[in-house]
């Protein structure tokens, strides 16, 4: 018993951790593990100041310190390998009020690390010999694409840049990603959570079976039965709208935080997001909560029988 309070605790902290140390998106955040810290517990990354509340910790991996810089200043990505990215580099950006500046783009924006992109291949922007390849970078970091489609406009996570500081010139990449559905990891990491979820909702009616059949609540319907249709019902059921719930999410919710993200950081959902409480953490503790109370109810049943037995034999 007190094994499995240990087992729900650790998974509650888990979430409840989950919740609090993802102070922004995972996209908008750089690895700070290598930038000066400061005494007050402050970082600097590119000559810009993250206070310690912009900060949190990667919770699959404590050593990682991330700090949300795309909060402070407009990010842009440098697509993966980074070239060259060390050397300074101007180029006209195209300000809010519509006039063009040629600006250091350090001094406008937070260059992060391609690594942070997931794309399936890149399609190189060549505005030198197509027309309809023509870009502009916007202030927000928005790049302008007139012929772009379906929006004219992508936003920093649909595309990155390759610095040639050498020559001065800037290569943008559209980040192609295949259509969700039909993307197997993914479907992979969608088999995978259903099959968790399934597992837990037996465990839940195996609970349940043992609670009705070891207290003298009545039914005694074991799996093999044929009238137990209900707990199958009840666990596939269960699982496909869970599943179906969160793989629309992860297609039509927009931020990123409140996606189950499906194979999107790893094999798995992204389970150091809020997110994870609602698709992940909260399900299952909802349903470990139900095992425990039924194992207490059993529990309390079995040894208030048991005084009962007891008297009788006296
Ligand atoms: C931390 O120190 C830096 C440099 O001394 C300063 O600019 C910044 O305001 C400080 N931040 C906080 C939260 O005190
Ligand atoms: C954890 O983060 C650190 C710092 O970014 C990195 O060097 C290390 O490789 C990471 N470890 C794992 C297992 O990803
Ligand atoms: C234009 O395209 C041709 C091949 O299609 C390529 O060889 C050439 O380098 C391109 N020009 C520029 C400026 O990228
Ligand atoms: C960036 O600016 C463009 C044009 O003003 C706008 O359409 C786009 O939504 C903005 N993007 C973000 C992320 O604010
Ligand atoms: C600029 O230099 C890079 C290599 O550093 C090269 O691949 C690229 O083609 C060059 N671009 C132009 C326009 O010369």
């Amino acid at each position: 018993m007190a094994r499995i309070a240990l087992f729900i605790f650790s998974i509650l902290i888990c979430g409840l951790r989950a919740h609090d140390s993802t102070r922004c998106d995972y996209f908008d955040s750089v690895d700070l593990t290598n930038a000066r810290k400061l005494e007050n517990g402050s970082y600097v990354f590119q000559g810009i100041l993250i206070p310690a509340e912009y900060t949190f910790k990667h919770v699959e991996n404590q050593t990682s310190i991330r700090g949300c810089v795309c909060e402070i200043k407009p990010c842009i990505n440098l697509c993966s390998p980074a070239v060259d990215s060390q050397g300074s580099l101007s180029w006209d950006v195209k300000m809010k009020d519509g006039n063009v500046v040629n600006k250091h783009l350090e001094d406008l924006f937070a260059l992060q690390p391609g690594s942070n992109m997931q794309c399936d291949w890149y399609y190189d922007f060549d505005p030198a010999n197509k027309s309809e390849d023509m870009w502009e970078l916007l202030e927000n970091g928005s790049l302008a694409v007139p012929h772009a489609k379906p929006s004219p406009i992508l936003p920093k996570q649909m595309y990155c840049f390759v610095f040639h500081v050498n020559n001065g010139t800037l290569i943008a990449k559209n980040c192609i990603r295949k259509i969700r559905p039909y993307d197997f990891p993914q479907n992979y990491t969608q088999i995978g959570y259903f099959a968790v979820m399934a597992a837990f909702l037996w465990l839940s009616v195996i609970s349940y079976i043992l609670w009705k059949t070891l207290t003298s609540k009545g039914s005694h319907c074991l799996l093999a039965e044929t009238g137990c249709k209900k707990y199958k019902l009840y666990v596939w059921g269960t699982a496909t709208v869970l599943l179906v719930v969160s793989v629309l999410a992860d297609n039509f919710v927009s931020k990123s935080k409140w996606k189950p993200n499906f194979g999107a950081y790893s094999g798995w959902i992204a389970t150091d997001s809020v997110s994870a409480l609602i698709y992940y953490y909260g399900p299952m503790s909802l349903l470990i909560f139900g095992n425990i109370t039924m194992f207490v109810l059993t529990a309390v049943d079995l040894i208030k029988t048991g005084i009962t037995i007891q008297i009788k034999s006296v």
